[in-house]
């Protein structure tokens, strides 16, 4: 599903940026502040509905501009065309169009084209709450299992309402249960998915980061949000009286965790931010290559290639970025960190960032 047309308008410096990418390679050289970001940012809004910079979307519509605009083309599976196109308003609201038509979520976006960012932010991923990894491990599932995104709604849901009630409290455990069985029900569905998930997903991690790193031993541990002895139904109803006391549910899949161990510990507080990076790297290619084997390519961005990695370990990256035959949009600062050869038969394109504008160079040229 490539992208075969990029209109950008309004984001950040970025007038009008219009472009044909090449379906493989893609790499835009610039100096700081050009605007290179600013591609991926408004790639990434097209697929996910919001910025990977900021929650804040004021932030990236042009200074005095009442909106931003980003359009595309994308090549579907049969070599059709479809256009889709993103509109965020000052005011907040937000326009979605798919061939046309007025879509009814940002989740269609994602669903026709599925990105994935590796960005200096990476080790994010590792450290920030287990909610960013609950985040990783939802977006995977959700393009993995069609009955998930219904599941997930309707136990959020009911989570929401039991944690009302909880709140104002008066509640007796037996009343509550009777709320409780179809917290449970969707609940495990939830957990299910998860974990059928990470199980799958895990041995191409493994896989992937032998690739780029033979020495990191990490491994991954799903963490279901309570005891892995019990159903969801024993942990909420050994919990209920507690929950009671506490106000909210104290125990569940909203709780889970996806942890990334190394040898000697947590790989967050033991592993360089370099080797983070490419942990991280590691666990959104295997997302991808699980996507890409179920026949759903999807566009990887990579902003800021030579943050954090050496020279070898950004081959490694892009090599294995190029095997996977997926659509890469690479930004770096100078042209000597993305100097290598790619191979003969992948089309590999060359763009210059200056001042918001962007151009098609030849190979290694940069606009000064
Ligand atoms: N809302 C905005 N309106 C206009 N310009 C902006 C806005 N937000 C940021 N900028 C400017 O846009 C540029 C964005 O650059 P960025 O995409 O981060 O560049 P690069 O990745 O090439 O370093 C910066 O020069 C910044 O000052
Ligand atoms: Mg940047």
């Amino acid at each position: 599903m490539p992208l075969v047309r990029l209109d950008i308008s309004h984001v950040r410096n970025l007038a009008s940026v219009r472009f044909e990418p090449s379906s493989q390679v893609n790499i835009i050289l610039g100096e700081n502040g050009s605007g290179k970001t600013s591609v991926l940012e408004a790639i990434h809004l097209l697929s996910f509905g919001r910025s990977f910079r900021s929650h804040k979307h004021k932030t990236y519509i042009q200074h005095e501009q009442d909106s931003c605009l980003v359009f595309a083309q994308l090549h579907n599976e049969h070599g059709r065309p479809t256009p889709i196109g993103l509109q965020r308003h000052r005011d907040g609201q937000i326009e979605v169009r798919i061939q046309g038509e007025r879509a009814q979520s940002v989740i269609e976006l994602a669903e026709r084209l599925p990105v994935q960012l590796i960005n200096p932010d990476a080790f994010r991923l590792l450290e920030g709450s287990p909610s960013v990894r609950r985040q990783f491990i939802d977006w995977g599932v959700f393009h993995f299992d069609v009955g998930f995104i219904r599941a997930w709604r309707g136990w959020q849901k009911a989570l929401k309402q039991r944690n009302t009630l909880l709140r104002r409290g008066k509640i007796s455990p037996s009343l509550l249960a009777a709320f409780d069985q179809e917290l449970i029900r969707l609940g495990e569905q939830v957990n299910g998915a998860r974990k059928a998930y990470v199980e799958r997903l895990t041995p191409y991690f493994l896989q992937v980061l032998s690739v780029l790193n033979a020495e990191l031993a990490v491994s991954l541990q799903f963490y279901q949000g309570w005891d892995s002895q019990k159903t969801l139904q024993m942990a909420v109803e050994s919990g209920r009286e507690r929950d009671i006391e506490l106000g909210y549910t104290h125990t569940g899949p909203q709780r889970a965790d996806l942890r990334v161990k190394s040898a000697s510990g947590d790989a967050v507080d033991t592993l360089s931010r370099g080797q983070q990076k490419l942990v991280v790297s590691a666990l959104k290619i295997a997302q991808g290559q699980l996507l890409i084997e179920m026949g759903r390519p999807l566009v990887f961005l990579v902003d800021d290639l030579p943050a954090e990695l050496d020279a070898n370990h950004r081959q490694k990256l892009c090599r294995l970025l190029e095997s996977l035959n997926s659509q890469i949009f690479i930004t770096s600062v100078g042209p000597d960190t993305t100097d290598f050869t790619w191979a003969d038969t992948t089309d590999v394109r060359h763009f210059s960032m200056n001042n918001g504008e962007l151009s098609l160079s030849s190979k290694g040229f940069q606009e000064s």
